[in-house]
């Protein structure tokens, strides 16, 4: 397996390859949430390309891109491991000239007002810009993403139809911890009382799952629950919306998902989890 950081090189690679590529965005910090994905991809297609690259463009300026782990070794051995081609990392300067005079892919108004896109303005620009960077570079077949990015993957699924990528997006199911935590690279950010605390966000899906089970559609009352089992942490949202259209869930539709985001104390690492109910 090789480790290309150049776009140049990439290109060349799959220049003569008459197969079909998949293409697994990341941010490195690999685990298995990560490794789910590359299984999949490793299966589905003739080679596959695992990009590591923490996007500054994603990135607000007082959040978390500098202290973002960093771990490109033991993530290349991972992805190795399960059967990726090739390792894709290139540096801030290779995929941007200038961040400040880049031309960007701005997702709908009506799907970044909410949720992520409103507690992280210009995140999903990022997002986009960036993923559809790699959709070029690569020429991927088909890419995948997790639902555990509930919100990331609606609007790629959107900007891909929107703007005729030729690319089938694969969502790929939550990958959790025994106890439910669902796995994150901001996970290694946590310290014992952190991740107790970081469990309360999939314990209160969890609860408010079992409340839809028993008949109960009254989101005042779903949210409220969610809440009560998050008290203690700085919750940003806890929202319920119709997963077909991420538009606020109505007591007529049939499929709801509630997502949360949460920062957990000491050093307020933002968390986020969804659970369809
Ligand atoms: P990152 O957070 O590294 O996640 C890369 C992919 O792994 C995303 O599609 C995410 O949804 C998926 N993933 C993360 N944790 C998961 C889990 N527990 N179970 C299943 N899938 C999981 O998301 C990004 O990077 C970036 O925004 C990116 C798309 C790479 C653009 O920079």
């Amino acid at each position: 397996m090789k480790i290309i950081h150049k776009i140049s090189q990439i290109r060349e690679i799959i220049k003569d390859l008459n197969s079909s590529i998949g293409l697994v965005p990341t941010m490195g910090a690999l685990h298995k949430g990560h490794a789910s994905l590359i299984k999949k991809s490793v299966e589905d297609n003739d080679f596959t390309i695992v990009s590591v690259f923490v996007n500054p463009v994603q990135f607000g300026i007082n959040e978390d891109f500098d202290k973002y782990p960093r771990t490109l070794q033991k993530d290349a051995q991972l992805c190795e491991k399960l059967g990726a081609d090739v390792v894709f990392a290139p540096s801030v300067d290779e995929m941007y000239q200038d961040t400040k005079e880049l031309t960007l892919v701005c997702p709908p108004y009506s799907a970044i007002n909410k949720l992520c896109g409103k507690s992280r303005p210009g995140h999903f620009d990022g997002v986009a810009t960036v993923v559809s960077k790699l959709f070029n570079i690569t020429k991927c077949t088909r890419a995948y993403f997790g639902q555990k990015d509930a919100q990331q993957l609606f609007i790629i699924k959107k900007m891909v139809k929107d703007l005729n990528f030729d690319v089938e997006i694969v969502p790929c199911p939550i990958v959790r911890e025994d106890d439910g935590l669902a796995l994150s690279s901001r996970n290694s950010y946590l310290d014992e009382n952190a991740r107790k605390d970081a469990l309360k966000l999939s314990a209160a899906l969890k609860y408010s799952k079992e409340l839809w089970q028993k008949g109960i559609r009254d989101k005042q009352t779903l949210c409220d629950s969610a809440l009560k089992i998050l008290g203690g942490l700085d919750v940003d949202y806890v929202e319920i919306v119709n997963p077909d259209t991420f538009e606020d869930w109505q007591e007529n539709d049939k499929n709801a998902l509630m997502l949360i985001a949460a920062k957990i104390p000491p050093v307020n690492t933002r968390l986020i989890d969804n659970m369809e109910l």
